[in-house]
């Protein structure tokens, strides 16, 4: 079998970021696009040029032509705004829904049978609105946010317990906004509940906290939004899918009557593999959970609306 080849569209800080990881693991080629001219060019021939000093046989190429990323297995889409402070990911649909729609257009047109990733926001609407134009099969299409949420959430309660970051398990379902849906019941140390090292206030704080996790962010830098952990995140996704890995990681997936809802792309659990979602796990919720999970898909629904007079 040969090499994997990755395309990465945008080439700004999550893109960029992705591209270096990427690469550091040696998950395959690597081809950087943007629109900006010279820019992917040379944060390829940069990165490149870093393998002999990590050890890698990757070769990061970057461009503005998509005729270079041809018969990519896996496409991941960081093309559009970021936020800025006092914004939602709302509030960035109206302009990456058309950025989002002409990539996954011409992406798809050079690599018919690639996975393809999106970490664009508002992130739910724009995996509908890449596998809207794209034409893939939906289990082929998905969105990165519950790997980040959770990566947050476990980071916050590594420290405040005292534990590895590995030895935290969390589970974040639903939309990649205000309304995601941490799971505590769904949480464990090394296997043992979450309950059993934390105060429930003391967890409340911190499910808060992950919450607005992406708006700390943003308020500290001023001129954009998080990169490094989003593009570590989309790199596991990536590599679970390349190597086959089966990974079981929350990811924006297609429902088809899982959850009740059909039609819509939101987190959940799912199996990660060569064939893209290849199975959404379903699991019990309690009253409270299920009208939270609830409120989540009403807002992507109402986003999803949006993009429908927008395409
Ligand atoms: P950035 O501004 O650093 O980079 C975006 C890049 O996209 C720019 O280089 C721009 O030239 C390029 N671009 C714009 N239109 C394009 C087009 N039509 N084709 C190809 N490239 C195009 O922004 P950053 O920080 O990299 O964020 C990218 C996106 O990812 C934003 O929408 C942001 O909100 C989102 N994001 C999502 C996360 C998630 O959890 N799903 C986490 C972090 C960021
Ligand atoms: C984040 O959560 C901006 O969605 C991005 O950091």
């Amino acid at each position: 079998m040969g090499k994997k080849k990755i395309t990465v569209v945008g080439s700004g800080n999550v893109g960029a970021s992705v591209a270096a990881y990427a690469s550091a693991q040696e998950l395959g080629d690597i081809v950087l696009l943007d629109v900006i001219e010279g820019m992917p060019q040379g944060k390829g021939l940069d990165m490149w040029e870093a393998t002999p000093v990590l050890g890698v046989d990757t070769r990061v190429l970057g461009t503005n032509q998509y005729e270079m990323t041809e018969g990519s297995d896996v496409i991941i889409v960081t093309a559009g705004i970021a936020r800025k402070p006092g914004m939602s990911r709302d509030d960035l649909l109206a302009t990456n829904v058309r950025i989002v729609a002409e990539v996954a257009e011409k992406a798809s047109k050079f690599s018919p049978d690639a996975i393809m990733i999106i970490v664009s926001n508002p992130l739910d609407a724009m995996v509908y609105t890449a596998w809207k134009k794209s034409g893939y099969d939906p289990a082929r299409i998905l969105g990165m946010a519950g790997v980040l949420d959770t990566a947050r959430f476990r980071s916050f309660l590594a420290e405040e317990i005292g534990v590895s970051v590995e030895d935290i398990h969390a589970l974040v379902l639903g939309g990649h906004g205000d309304t995601m849906v941490p799971l505590t019941r769904y949480c464990f140390v090394g296997g043992i509940p979450i309950t059993n090292f934390i105060s429930e206030g003391r967890l409340a704080e911190i499910v808060q906290r992950t919450r607005q996790g992406g708006a700390e962010i943003v308020n500290l830098l001023k001129t954009g939004s998080a990169f490094y952990a989003p593009a570590a995140s989309s790199v596991e996704m990536a590599k679970s899918i390349l190597r086959d890995k089966k990974r079981l990681l929350p990811v924006a997936a297609y429902l088809n009557g899982e959850y009740g809802e059909k039609g819509i792309f939101v987190g959940v659990p799912a199996i990660l593999g060569t064939s893209g979602v290849e199975k959404v796990i379903e699991i019990e919720l309690l009253p409270e959970e299920q009208e939270a999970f609830d409120k989540s898909v009403e807002a992507v629904k109402g986003l999803v609306k949006e993009v429908d007079a927008l395409l």
